[in-house]
């Protein structure tokens, strides 16, 4: 290729990548599978390292890290970053309202509503379009440099798109990790032997503060902008929505939760709106924020101390609350993990009456130094189990009540076997496996549950009563479940028993995927279960796998690649499973099968709610008939289901030609023998 050829290809090619990382990203909407995306990027770095000429550190390649700094350097931010006035409750949002009019000596106000993220506000500059540094707020003056670790965050254009791109901008907004990004870093940390994040902000703090930004851009970091700082460019701004609109149309994220408002009254809306849809956000917020919206009203005000008059933080209700710790129990998970679990003088928590809250290990209690009688903090985020946040000492002394060190058990608190504690492992666990209750609970609570097995009705207190009975003691014991047995027990009739009797046998009829994550293997989730039959094709090869083979699986470290090969190696366990396979029937179509199936070989996309099924179930329907199931439209796709509100992969598919089907058409189709 001649180098200006090269050069061209470049060009179109970051521009691809640039768009694609755009609908990944940002819209949540990828148009192209992720293997053509590797593809994609892989063209461009082999011409990149062959044309070293066209090098350029805004390109997509460039966003894997570079190498470790010793310090961060300091960075003067061109104009200074505010800080917000808070309003605590009602009265004090009507008397900022009530304040600005005054000043403005105005009627109703428009004000621009806005999510308060709990992340860390970060100072981006962009010259003639590109992304030249960024930084932490620092002081509000000077910041630390942090661009090497800003370019590894997807979610951050390095190149903005659009129409009239500024000769300078500065971006500002704040970094954050989503709840699912947080579960799964910590996931991460645990199987590398690594220490957990307490919370997002913490997670999103200690990943962006890294001197190595390769360790930075291993971690799911999002970023929102709120606003700007100093500004050279020929669109002339006159409100704070327009300013976040041309944000968004130069490709940088904008929370989509940010509206204009009509007067405080609206205002007080929005706060509640936003307060109810709190928990179901992805990501963790800690209040609204209010903005006088014109730029001429906002310069009319200014600032005073550092903040300035025109805007204002509604905060919620603090999801961190003080209370007593009464007791320290240990529970014993599936994995025979004992957890230390507080029992508190019950208190409400962002709404919430809390009575019992995790402390995670043995190793967090003495980290913080938590005792039994102790005042604590004590934290809800969003769905999470509550958590003891950090002990109060300097309150033991002001309490003449006793406050004792909580010990380690040597022996499980419900079977009596050895605890041991493994190297490396913040963890103790009962030594008891399938001879203690608690666990042996735990797994057949899990092998039945929807995502597992899926055997309705079976739940965690018919679970417990089937083995207090000693009826059951593995979950190979459920299969020989006879009805009239099942109507003998408490609660429950002949209806009641002939209904789990059907799930039971319902459940015969599996997917591999299901039934490996059934198993409960430490570590093992939906996704890894996913990977695994991915990458083995067949159940032998995944029973059979070394370790080292484990290890070549994307996500798979050596902790998870030794839990599933130690697992399959208790003979205890290679029973259970000969029974569920052999005795009891349970099976799942194997590769000839699919291929013999008139799906088989098909690409299908879902979108949209469907009104009798979850995408998930759909999507296992669909893999039990041999199709193939992606999460974007791109051209090898055959079919789309849509639901209802399907968006833009419907129209992406309508485009492209596709053939398009109803959940009705859905129905058929899978009620069609194969
Ligand atoms: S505006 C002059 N908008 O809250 C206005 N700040 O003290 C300055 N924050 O650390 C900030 N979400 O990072 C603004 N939608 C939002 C915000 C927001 C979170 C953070 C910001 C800063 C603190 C303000």
């Amino acid at each position: 290729m001649k180098p200006g050829q090269a050069g061209q290809r470049i060009a179109v090619l970051r521009k691809e990548l640039n768009q694609h990382n755009r609908q990944y990203y940002q819209l949540d909407d990828p148009l192209i599978p992720d293997a053509e995306y590797d593809r994609l990027l892989r063209e461009l770095s082999g011409l990149e390292t062959a044309y070293p000429q066209y090098y350029s550190v805004n390109s997509p390649t460039q966003r894997v890290g570079a190498k470790p700094l010793s310090e961060f350097a300091e960075l003067c931010h061109a104009l200074p970053m505010l800080s917000l006035a808070n309003a605590l409750n009602e009265d004090e949002l009507l008397a900022f309202d009530k304040r600005v009019r005054e000043r403005l000596e105005s009627g109703t106000i428009i004000y621009s509503g806005e999510t308060k993220l709990d992340g860390l506000a970060i100072n981006t500059l962009y010259e003639n379009g590109d992304l030249v540094h960024a930084a932490t707020r620092g002081d509000g003056e000077t910041g630390e440099d942090v661009t090497l670790n800003i370019r590894t965050i997807k979610s951050i254009p390095l190149t903005l798109v659009g129409d009239r791109i500024p000769e300078r901008i500065e971006v500002r907004g704040e970094v954050f990790i989503t709840h699912k990004g947080f579960e799964r870093l910590n996931q991460q940390q645990t199987s590398d032997g690594r220490k957990t994040f307490a919370n997002p902000r913490n997670a999103a703090a200690g990943s962006l503060r890294q001197l190595d930004s390769r360790i930075t851009a291993a971690r799911p970091l999002s970023f929102f902008s709120y606003g700007i700082g100093d500004y050279q460019g020929a669109v002339r701004f006159t409100s704070h929505s327009q300013i976040l609109e041309q944000l968004q149309q130069w490709g940088l994220p904008v929370s989509p939760e940010s509206q204009q408002l009509d007067g405080v009254t609206a205002c007080l809306d929005y706060f509640k709106h936003i307060g109810d849809r709190r928990d179901s956000l992805d990501y963790e917020i800690d209040g609204v924020v209010f903005k006088v919206d014109r730029l001429e009203l906002q310069q009319q005000l200014g600032s005073v101390s550092r903040a300035p008059r025109w805007a204002i933080a509604c905060k919620f209700p603090p999801r961190e609350e003080m209370t007593r710790i009464l007791a320290i129990d240990v529970q014993v998970g599936r994995t025979g993990a004992l957890t230390p679990v507080a029992r508190l003088e019950p208190i409400q928590v962002g709404g919430v009456t809390v009575t019992n809250a995790t402390l995670h290990n043995m190793d967090e209690i003495a980290r913080k130094d938590v005792r039994i009688g102790d005042y604590v903090f004590v934290r809800r985020a969003g769905d999470v189990i509550p958590e003891v946040v950090r002990a109060i000492p300097g309150k033991r002394r002001d309490d003449r009540r006793k406050v004792t060190r909580f010990t380690t058990p040597v022996s499980c608190p419900v079977c009596g076997s050895d605890v041991i504690r493994q190297d490396n492992e913040a963890v103790c666990r009962c030594t008891g496996g399938i001879s203690c209750a608690a666990q042996n609970i735990q797994s057949m609570i899990h092998f039945a549950s929807r995502k597992a097995m899926n055997i309705d009705g079976l739940g965690d207190k018919l679970i417990i009563q089937l083995q207090d009975t000693g009826r059951v003691s593995t979950v190979a014991d459920l299969y020989n479940l006879q009805a009239a047995e099942l109507a003998q027990l408490e609660h429950m009739g002949k209806k009641s028993a002939d209904n789990i009797m059907q799930a039971i046998e319902k459940s015969k009829t599996t997917t591999l995927e299901r039934f490996v994550y059934s198993l409960g293997i430490r570590e093992v989730g939906e996704a890894t279960a996913r990977r695994l039959v991915q990458y083995f094709h067949g159940w032998d090869a995944i029973v059979n796998a070394s370790m080292e083979e484990l290890e070549q699986i994307r996500d798979i470290g050596p902790v998870v690649a030794r839990n599933i090969s130690t697992f399959f190696q208790q003979r205890h366990n290679r029973e259970v499973i000969q029974r569920l396979l052999g005795e009891a029937g349970i099976h799942w179509p194997d590769s000839e099968q699919i291929s013999g199936t008139a799906l088989s070989g098909k690409h299908f996309v879902i979108t949209g709610s469907l009104s009798s099924m979850s995408r998930d179930e759909a999507r296992q329907a669909l893999l039990g008939l041999g199709a193939s199931v992606s999460g974007s439209v791109s051209l090898k796709t055959d079919y789309l289901i849509y639901g209802d509100a399907p968006g833009s992969k419907y129209s992406r598919a309508r485009e492209l030609g596709i053939t398009l089907i109803d959940e009705d058409g859905f129905n058929r189709l899978l009620a069609t023998p194969g």
